[in-house]
């Protein structure tokens, strides 16, 4: 082998993993980003850690995850950027930061981030713009996979059940709130659920039983977004969710059930009370699992998916009647997290996971590369 091939295949892959940022899944963020940063091969990969504070200054550096975790003071690390400008690829340092290190070029980059500012198309512009390939969804189908609202409408679009809800843009005096409360009384009865149309983790979401709850749910998902989304409670129903892969050509994984330890999946059952359990894969019988792989890859095309999503489904105990929930563009990533032990049960290991979505990334930038983005016109029209 020449000794270029061999250095070629020696080079290892920079993968910027940024982290934290500045939702309300900053946490979660941080164990997602522990795990797949300890899985990541580092034969083939050189990771440059990246994290965003909640107030969104980034920092970059070998320490900065522990130093996140621990929410331990971050001053003494060198403040970095990524600039929107392709012919300068990679991290810079923040002229005047303390200890300003030097440009880092960055072959790839994998955000980490979960809800807004992260996961909703913000950081993918940026990336666009600074022309760095990165695992998962671009700008369209990261915004939209991250506002429930337009979500649902693309569904039904496409035909894939939904429950049935309604949808307001809250006003400060409370006029629109007032007006929509019997409505919705009246189109979906209680119990109701109430979700700040852009969110995640259940932040902000709650289960209304009367019409004090919710008033107090509108109250509560208003602070996160200014679009609120009421849905029906699909009550006796089972949590299903199923992992999705892939760029133009999406594979889904086996369905696995999620029993949560509360009345409904809220943040407690997810992250703190360690009560909740998996069952991979789902019992479901086939033609019910078959439709709801289905469905989750139909609803993964229709908001323009790429690399990664996890899809959430409810399907009721009796009838097995399917209802698609929600779609997470950036799904958990620990290792205990649903999207990679689904793919787990459907035979692509973890660490090799973590290459096929960095290889989908680079895949789906080297596509874009070849589409004409400028155009030079004849005449100088615009000269004058
Ligand atoms: N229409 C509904 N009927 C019954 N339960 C529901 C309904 N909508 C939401 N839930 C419950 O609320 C939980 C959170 O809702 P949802 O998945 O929409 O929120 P999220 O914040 O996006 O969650 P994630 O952490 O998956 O991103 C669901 O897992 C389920 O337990
Ligand atoms: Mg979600």
């Amino acid at each position: 082998m020449s000794t270029k091939k061999k250095s070629r295949a020696q080079k290892k892959i920079r993968v910027g993993v940024i982290f934290g940022g500045r939702s309300a899944e900053h946490e979660v963020s941080l164990v997602s980003a522990a795990s797949i940063i300890k899985a990541l091969d580092k034969r083939k990969y050189e990771i440059i850690p990246i994290g965003i504070t909640p107030s969104g200054t980034w920092v970059s550096g070998p320490q900065v995850l522990a130093l996140m975790k621990r929410r331990a003071p971050m001053g003494h690390l060198p403040a970095c950027t990524l600039t929107a400008d392709p012919s300068m690829p990679g991290l810079s340092p923040v002229h005047g930061s303390r200890r300003a290190g030097r440009r880092q070029k960055l072959d790839v980059v994998f955000p980490v981030l979960h809800g807004t500012f992260g996961e909703d198309g913000t950081i993918q512009g940026l990336l666009e713009l600074a022309g760095i390939p990165y695992v998962g969804a671009g700008v369209l189908g990261s915004a939209v996979g991250m506002d429930k609202i337009v979500t649902k409408q693309l569904c039904e679009h496409a035909g894939i059940p939904v429950a049935p809800y309604l949808w307001f843009v809250n006003d400060r005096a409370g006029r629109k709130m007032r007006a929509m409360v019997p409505l919705i009384e009246q189109r979906l009865g209680y119990p109701a659920f109430v979700k700040p149309s852009n969110s995640g983790s259940s932040v902000g979401i709650s289960k209304a039983h009367n019409r004090k709850e919710l008033i107090a749910a509108i109250a509560l998902a208003g602070a996160y977004d200014r679009k609120i989304l009421i849905e029906r409670g699909i009550e006796r129903s089972r949590e299903i969710e199923v992992s999705v892969l892939g760029n133009d050509e999406p594979v889904a994984s086996v369905p696995g059930e999620i029993i949560s330890s509360n009345e409904f999946y809220d943040y407690d059952a997810k992250y703190v009370d360690g009560k909740s359990r998996a069952v991979i894969p789902a019992a479901l019988p086939r033609a019910v699992s078959r439709r709801v792989m289905d469905c989750a890859v139909r609803s993964y095309r229709a908001i323009d998916g790429a690399g990664m999503a996890r899809v959430d489904f409810l399907v009721t105990k009796r009838s097995n009647a399917v209802y698609f929930n929600e779609i997470n563009t950036i799904p958990g990533f620990t290792s205990i997290s649903m999207y990679p032990k689904l793919w787990e049960a459907s035979g692509i290991p973890y660490s090799r996971l973590l290459d096929r979505l960095i290889a989908l990334a680079l895949e789906r930038h080297r596509t874009n590369l070849r589409l004409k983005r400028g155009f030079r016109p004849k005449s100088n029209w615009f000269a004058s």
